[in-house]
Formats: C-alpha cells, sequence, structure tokens
C-alpha cells in the first residue's frame, strides 16, 4: 500500500487515531433541503405541512454557528488544527442538462461528502440533487493539501446524472409493511444503474472500510469503491442494517471507537451474516443506551433521528467528544474507559447531523493496520 507511512499532510486510516487536523462544518449561507426525488423532508409530527424552502432564519443560522465555533475551540484547545469550509451562495438554484431543483443545501456536515482514505481524498458522488456541488466549499482545502505534499492523490467520483430514472419515487409511498417485507433486498429511493454514495456511509479500520448500503448508496457505488480502492489494498465490505427502514450515513448506526471495540445501535443490529466478520476478528459490540432526546423531541425541522445522540467524534483511542446533554452515553464511555469531552451540539442537528457529521478529519497518527487479519 503506497505512502503508508503516516507522515502525509492527508493521513487518517480509521475513526479513532489520535486527530491533528480536521475541518469543522459551519452553517453560513445554509438552506432548508428542497423537495426532490432522493429525500422528501417533513416538519416532524406535522407532515401534512409543506417544508420550507430557501436559506434558514439568521437566528437558526447564528445558533448552529456558535455551537460549531465552539466545537472548534474545544478541538484548538486540544492542539488540533481547525480548518473551515469556504462560503458559498447556496440558496442558488441548479440547472443542468438532467435536473433543476429550487436551492441547494449547507456546509454544515463536510462527512457527507468528503473522506480522507489514508492519504488519498475522495469526493463522493452524492445522491441529492441539491448536494451536486457540496465539494466546492472544501475546494480550497483540496488544493492546499494537494499542493502541499505529493504524496496525496485527489479523486472525484463519478458523477451520476440525478435524472429521474436515477430514482424510486414509489419507495416513499411504501407501506410499512411493504417496508418489512423488503428489508432484505437492499431497494430504497436509488436505482442500481448509475454509480451513487455519500462518503457517510463509510466507517475506516486501517485497510479495511465497511460501506452501508443504503438511500445514499447504492449497490454501483460500492462496487466502484470496491473497484477503486482494492487494487490500492484496501478490503471493502458491504453492511447491511435490515431494521433500518430509511438507511443514510453509518455514523447514526456503527460507531467505532478503538481498536476492537464498536458502537453500535440497539434498534439497527447488523445482518447476521455480516456479525462474524467482527466478531471472528474479537472486536466487541457495544450497544448505545437509550438517547436522551426522544424522536419526538428532535428539532423540528431536524431530518435525522433520535441516534444522532452516537453520531460521536473520537479525537485518540481514549477520547470522545459527545453532545452534552447525553449523559448516558457519557456514563458508558467512561466506564469503558474513554475520557469524555462534551459540548452543545442540538442547535445543529437541523443542519443534518451531529459531531461526526460535522467534521472530516484531515490528519490523524497511524498508518494502514490489518485490523481483521
Ligand atoms: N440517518 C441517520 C439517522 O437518522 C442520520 C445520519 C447523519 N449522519 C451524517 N453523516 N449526516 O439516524
Amino acid at each position: 500500500m503506497a505512502n503508508g507511512d503516516g507522515t502525509a499532510v492527508v493521513n487518517s486510516w480509521n475513526e479513532w487515531d489520535t486527530l491533528r487536523e480536521v475541518v469543522v462544518g459551519s452553517a453560513d449561507g445554509a438552506c432548508y433541503e428542497p423537495t426532490e426525488p432522493g429525500n422528501r423532508p417533513q416538519v416532524r409530527d406535522r407532515p401534512d405541512e409543506p417544508f420550507p424552502t430557501g436559506p434558514k432564519p439568521p437566528e437558526v443560522i447564528a445558533k448552529a454557528n456558535e455551537e460549531l465555533d465552539r466545537l472548534a475551540e474545544v478541538l484548538e484547545s486540544r492542539g488540533i488544527v481547525v480548518r473551515r469550509p469556504a462560503p458559498y451562495d447556496f440558496s442558488q438554484p441548479l440547472r443542468t442538462p438532467h435536473f433543476g431543483v429550487e436551492n441547494q443545501y449547507c456546509a454544515v456536515c463536510p462527512r457527507d461528502v468528503m473522506i480522507t482514505v489514508g492519504n488519498e481524498i475522495i469526493e463522493a458522488t452524492m445522491s441529492r440533487r441539491a448536494r451536486y456541488f457540496e465539494y466546492e466549499p472544501y475546494r480550497h482545502l483540496v488544493y492546499e493539501y494537494w499542493e502541499s505534499d505529493p504524496r496525496i492523490s485527489w479523486t472525484v467520483a463519478p458523477k451520476p446524472t440525478m435524472a429521474s430514472a436515477m430514482y424510486r419515487e414509489e419507495f416513499w409511498t411504501w407501506p410499512l409493511e411493504e417496508r418489512h417485507r423488503r428489508m432484505h433486498q437492499s431497494e430504497f429511493c436509488v436505482t442500481q444503474d448509475e454509480v451513487v454514495f455519500d462518503a457517510a456511509d463509510m466507517n475506516r479500520f486501517g485497510r479495511d472500510i465497511v460501506v452501508q448500503e443504503s438511500m445514499t448508496t447504492n449497490r454501483a457505488g460500492i462496487r466502484w469503491l470496491k473497484r477503486h480502492l482494492e487494487p490500492r489494498g484496501f478490503r471493502v465490505h458491504p453492511v447491511h442494517f435490515p431494521l433500518d427502514y430509511f438507511p443514510s450515513h453509518i455514523d447514526c448506526t456503527f460507531v467505532p471507537l478503538r481498536t476492537g471495540l464498536i458502537l453500535t445501535n440497539p434498534d439497527r443490529p447488523l445482518r447476521e451474516d455480516e456479525v462474524a466478520l467482527f466478531t471472528e476478528n474479537d472486536w466487541k459490540l457495544v450497544e448505545a443506551p437509550e438517547p436522551v432526546l426522544s424522536n419526538s423531541e428532535m428539532p423540528t425541522h431536524c431530518q435525522s433521528s433520535k441516534w444522532l445522540s452516537m453520531n460521536v467524534l473520537s479525537i485518540s483511542p481514549t477520547t470522545v467528544i459527545c453532545e452534552e446533554q447525553e449523559a448516558p452515553l457519557h456514563d458508558l464511555l467512561t466506564d469503558m474507559g474513554f475520557e469524555v469531552l462534551t459540548v452543545p451540539f442540538r442547535n445543529v442537528f437541523e443542519f443534518g447531523g451531529s459531531l461526526h457529521c460535522a467534521t472530516w478529519d484531515i490528519r490523524r497518527d497511524g498508518t494502514a493496520e490489518d485490523l481483521f487479519p
């Protein structure tokens, strides 16, 4: 495997080694996510009300930015270099040969679009129209890293058309029984004809990359990742959580905390035949406690589940940053020997995620370990 000596400017092989440089998202210019074939946002508990469009109110943006800035300060106080996205006008509509959309989304969740795999930066294809150009606020950083170290590689995954034929619109109207019946088929709102993946559907475990098949990553996307990464010395393992009927992004479902330990979601067990990879290599799967905030108490415009509670950011194999109100999780992690740092983050939730989503690690210690020998 090339350049695996741990000294490159871009170097991150897993989710937990000591963090040295990270990008923290920003709510500047954020808009409500538009309704489109790959996304049907709903006002919580008032599903018949139209979801707002256009820019989010300035006070909503200011509150999220306060929490994002606070996270940046905590990281800096630990000696970690923090970088931020460039300003971008998300209120611009998009028109491509294949689709139009009234506005774009935000730069709060770099995790969704950007991933560091060893010494390589990959920009995901993305799966939703409003997120088609979401790599742009990070390009100044990508250029800087790429110019500063010849060992860095930079890959832009093939852009899908996001034309109507790429989506399965009936998905949104399937009754629950239908979803249950189909739970092992892994057919969601994207079809299988084009390469589609969001970066946040991956977990990095050294030379092993785990990818969730979901509403935001299809089998062609996983095939592309395999054919791109396996000749470079990685192994790509597809995973499934059949009881999650609306899967998107793995970091509220399956969260590795250090070598040998994964935090799991008790409502979304890993498919039975996929557990062996972990248990046979002596990895322990520990269930996250019930979140403090219930689904009905999540912010009105938040499209994520209560399991944002487990969307933690590891800054070393012994230190984890958690949302400040999730006391049962703090206790569990403390009991398992972690130092737990906390920050308020609930005002970020309606921008698509929590602490892991809102960050993109550029450099951590470590090299390409084989953790599943
Ligand atoms: N779909 C997940 C849930 O609701 C939220 C995932 C957020 N992750 C992210 N990287 N944006 O549980």
